[in-house]
């Protein structure tokens, strides 16, 4: 017989808690589907949150700052953790897992997955640990909560992209889900790093959005050079107080490898630090 839905979240931080959880949801034939965030929840996540919720029996969403995944000059202590109040937003989630460091890392820890030649680009070039805990913390994910679907949103393009040669190459048992970018009213798209700003940075960031926008126009009344769209991008982006463009990126979607005109599907990614926050954004050009 069929488990009714449970009403209320149940948090849990032990892995093998989570296990048994997992277990007991598949032997009852239940579809799990996984939300992976570090936290600090708003819309983007809520909406990966939602598409789980309409397509499996159960859902987890796991909270987890990822300590492998910062550099040594990163966020990892400022990183905004706020469990009350997501814990609050997670209405209609079965599962909130949320193991402790420790947990997820013993002090005998040693093993890494690492993802080649699409992590040499882009986000990966200036963040060189980045994407080796992404892909690390992501497969103990899987290998915890064994869901039957994950949900990741192509804000992180690059992220996604890896997330996918991970499930590829080592025939990992899920299915990803890709989730369109969530944006603010103004176009901002919505980051747990956008509370770290001002309201002077606020209105800076949004020249990411805009300058994406804006070279899409351009685009779309036939400039195809990659260069010319991105001068054009960082004319939108320089001479504001406190940014500092990390790239602009006009490539292919899959590779990450630059392209020098505009032509086929194309992506346009941006990395930008904007006072204290690295900001990223991205369009997709769809065949021209
Ligand atoms: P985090 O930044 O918390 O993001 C969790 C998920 O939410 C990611 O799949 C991300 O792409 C998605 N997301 C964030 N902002 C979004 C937006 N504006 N629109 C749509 N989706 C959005 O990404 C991570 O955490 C971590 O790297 C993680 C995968 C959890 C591994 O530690």
């Amino acid at each position: 017989m069929m488990e009714t839905k449970t009403q209320t979240l149940q948090a849990v931080s032990s892995i093998s808690e989570m296990k048994e959880i997992s277990q007991s949801f598949r032997k009852q034939n239940l579809t799990i589907g996984l939300v992976p965030t570090m936290g600090c929840l708003h819309e983007g996540h809520l909406n990966l949150v939602k598409r789980s919720l309409e397509t499996c029996d159960r859902t987890v969403v796991s909270i987890f700052v990822n300590p492998t995944q910062f550099g040594p000059d990163e966020d990892l202590d400022t990183y905004p953790r706020q469990l009350q109040s997501d814990i609050e937003k997670l209405e209609g989630v079965d599962i909130l897992f949320h193991p402790s460091n420790e947990e997820m890392y013993p002090t005998d820890y040693k093993t890494y997955v690492q993802v080649q030649d699409i992590t040499e680009h882009l986000c990966g070039k200036s963040r060189p640990d980045l994407f080796k805990g992404v892909s690390t913390v992501v497969l103990k994910l899987f290998n915890i909560v064994r869901p039957h679907n994950a949900y990741f949103g192509e804000k992180d393009w690059q992220q996604l992209a890896v997330i996918e040669a991970l499930v590829e190459d080592l025939n990992l048992d899920v299915v990803l889900n890709r989730v369109p970018i969530v944006r603010e009213p103004d176009g901002l798209a919505m980051s747990s790093r956008n509370q770290y700003l001002s309201q002077q940075e606020r209105q800076t960031a949004l020249s990411l959005s805009r300058s994406l926008k804006e070279a899409r126009d351009n685009i779309r009344q036939g400039t195809t050079s990659a260069k010319v769209i991105s001068d054009l991008i960082r004319q939108g982006l320089s001479g504001k107080e406190g940014v500092e463009i990390d790239y602009i990126s006009i490539c292919d979607p899959k590779t990450f490898r630059g392209k020098e005109q505009v032509c086929g599907r194309t992506l346009i990614a941006l990395a930008v630090k904007v006072g204290p926050s690295r900001l990223i954004d991205n369009c997709i050009i769809e065949e021209i």
